[in-house]
């Protein structure tokens, strides 16, 4: 990470880190899927350390699970110390990405086949945070009605 994507405490910009994922989540729906993809939203996005300028930042994307046409994907961002190699965990964020077609209309996706045990967990908790956000839609929504 260079100067250019430093904020005013010296440290990255937070905002750096969330385009960053923005992309990777972006590039591993597109591989699941086969077309191009839109975020639908970001479900969660922690800072859970700084990352320095100087330091290799690095997003690892896998897609957790896919619905009709979304498909939730998950980002782990390791900050590495290229002097020492050292590495630490600085993100995690969970994107909804939803595949269109040629018209800019969302299309149905391939089915996410979990097989090992971190997959069918990754999948669980992809199930978890659909089934929250969806639930909070539908209260917030019933206290605007009220
Ligand atoms: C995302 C978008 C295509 C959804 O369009 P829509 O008309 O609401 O489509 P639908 O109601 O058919 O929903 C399509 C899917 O998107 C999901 N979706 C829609 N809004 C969502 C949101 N805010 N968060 C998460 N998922 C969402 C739906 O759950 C549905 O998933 P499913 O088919 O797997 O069940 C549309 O809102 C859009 O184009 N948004 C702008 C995207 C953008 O510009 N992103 C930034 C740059 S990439």
């Amino acid at each position: 990470m260079g100067i250019e994507d430093a904020n005013l405490a010296g440290l990255v910009h937070g905002g750096v880190v969330m385009k960053m994922c923005d992309e990777a989540a972006a590039i591993a729906a597109i591989r699941h899927c086969g077309k191009r993809v839109v975020t639908a939203g970001v479900d969660r996005m922690t800072f859970v350390d700084p990352v320095n300028v100087g330091e290799l930042l690095t997003c690892s994307a896998t897609v957790n699970a896919a619905w009709r046409t979304s498909m939730e994907v998950g980002v782990r961002v390791e900050a590495e110390n290229p002097r020492t190699r050292e590495r630490r965990h600085t993100s995690t964020a969970y994107m909804t990405m939803v595949a269109l077609d040629d018209e800019a209309k969302p299309t149905a996706v391939p089915a996410l086949i979990a097989e090992t045990e971190t997959e069918m967990r990754r999948q669980r908790e992809a199930e978890l945070r659909r089934a929250n956000r969806l639930a909070e839609r539908e209260q917030i929504l019933e206290h605007r009605d009220a």
